[in-house]
């Protein structure tokens, strides 16, 4: 079997060298950014004089070829196909004959793969950070959808005070507003490129990485040939922008779990988008929202098993860096399905709004309304605080409903007892980014300015 050091080699490679060392059956699907980087390659040669015009265009020719096989799935991998890269280079030099073994010219697979992967990340981002737009979409659309509905809000998972649903649910819309920003952010540091950097050095060879870079859409060129082929800094930031995803839609998942559960009951799930039981026929499991919490797990271990990788490595190109593409595959395919899940479930499940109310017209979630009632009258929030807490331990200990001790108190009264009325308190959170029906339409607008400023990044 003939390598591509074959020349220096006497002995071929042993299997399992091939096995370990063979990435064509993770890296294939790096073919169109492959053959777009080998595109751009050739047009520069051409223009400074390393390649013919008639070489170019056969070489430009065979790359075609190649991209409808492996589009088609009628490419025909050879043994001695290492990596997507060889296999593609194979192929071309087979299709263009003398031509095809020019196109290497100038260039190493290290700077060759850091190409690819850089021009994939960039492109697998902007479509992740839109499909997050879709979930935030419908979120927004769920808080439109529950109007004046409101549920406890809660702190150590203890009731603390009402908040609108449609607060709840834009708070998680906006967490996953700061994964878009991560996300493109994580893209534009993509957007370098690193072809001509060579194997290491650059070349002796009159290369033109700035025209390079300018045809394949890159805002700028490597600045050091070392740095160009040894830097995965760009997959990190993608692993981490993802990982910080997959942690928000594990919270999400987790609420969900709990809403669904008989106890919570504020949620009921749609057939399509929940399971059965093997063996308890009256179960309906909310999985997606499980699997939603599991895949932060493996999102983790994405990101953290490219730091170990990475750490110590000198410079320039390891074949360690070899392993940054599979957990970076594995983050992105991910993290897709999982947001088109998640969505679906949202889109989909009911919310049982009464007994949210239910649950969140306990008079004690109202105990701050009335602390705010007497702060409002001049007392000091210390002391308030403490009158209210004295009413709400006698109401506990079974001395009188809260809202008589209320009304029987001179400082309190039968205007602050009003107070306790089911769903009086959350209309009044009031102020700038609050729970309450007033400060949410305004940030409900915001909320559709940003969805707004987000698709136009996505589109830059
Ligand atoms: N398959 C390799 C990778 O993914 C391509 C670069 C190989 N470079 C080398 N010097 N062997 O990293």
């Amino acid at each position: 079997m003939a390598t591509l050091w074959h020349g220096r080699f006497v002995e071929g490679p042993a299997e399992t060298l091939q096995a370990l060392n063979d990435s064509l059956p993770f890296d294939q699907r790096l073919f169109r950014e492959d053959i777009a980087g080998s595109r751009a390659h050739v047009r520069m040669l051409a223009r400074v004089g390393l390649l013919d015009e008639a070489d170019a265009a056969a070489v430009l020719d065979a790359l075609d070829a190649v991209e409808a096989e492996m589009a088609g799935g009628t490419f025909e991998f050879a043994p001695s196909d290492e990596d997507v890269h060889t296999a593609v280079e194979r192929r071309v030099t087979e299709i263009a004959g003398d031509a095809g073994a020019r196109l290497h010219t100038g260039r190493s697979r290290n700077d060759q793969v850091a190409t690819d992967l850089r021009l994939w990340v960039r492109r697998e981002l902007a479509e992740l950070a839109a499909l997050v737009g879709g979930l935030q979409a419908t979120l927004a659309a769920r808080a439109d959808d529950a109007g004046g509905a409101y549920l406890p809000g809660y702190t150590h998972l203890q009731q603390a005070q009402p908040v609108l649903l449609a607060h709840h649910l834009l708070a998680h819309g906006w967490a996953l507003a700061r994964d878009v920003d991560r996300l493109l952010d994580a893209r534009d540091r993509a957007d370098v490129s690193p072809l001509g950097a060579g194997a290491l050095a650059g070349s002796s060879l009159p290369l033109d990485p700035d025209g390079t870079a300018a045809e394949l859409g890159f805002a700028a060129r490597f600045e050091n040939s070392l740095d160009a082929v040894s830097d995965r800094d760009f997959v990190a930031d993608a692993l981490y922008a993802l990982a910080m995803l997959g942690i928000h839609l594990s919270r999400l998942g987790e609420e969900l779990v709990l809403w669904s559960t008989d106890e919570f009951g504020f949620v009921g799930l749609d057939d399509g988008f929940s399971t059965g039981s093997s063996m308890l026929p009256q179960k309906k499991n909310p999985d997606v929202a499980e699997l939603a919490r599991g895949k932060a797990g493996r999102l983790i271990g994405d990101l953290t098993g490219l730091l170990a990788s990475l750490k110590g490595l000198p410079l320039a190109y390891n074949k360690d860096l070899q392993e940054d593409k599979e957990p970076l595959f594995d983050a992105c395919d991910t993290v897709r399905l999982t947001l088109l899940a998640l969505d679906g479930m949202v889109a989909t499940l009911v919310f049982h709004t009464d007994r949210m109310a239910e649950a969140a017209d306990s008079p004690y979630a109202a105990a701050t309304d009335l602390a705010e009632f007497l702060v409002a009258a001049g007392m000091p929030f210390r002391e308030a605080h403490a009158v209210v807490g004295t009413h709400v331990r006698a109401a506990l200990a079974g001395e009188g409903t809260l809202a008589d001790l209320v009304a029987a108190d001179e400082r309190l009264g039968s205007e602050a007892a009003a107070l306790l009325v089911p769903g009086a308190t959350v209309v009044r959170r009031t102020t700038p980014g609050g729970a309450g029906p007033e400060p949410v339409a305004v940030q409900r607008h915001r909320f559709a300015e940003r969805l707004a400023a987000q698709v136009a990044r996505i589109g830059d």
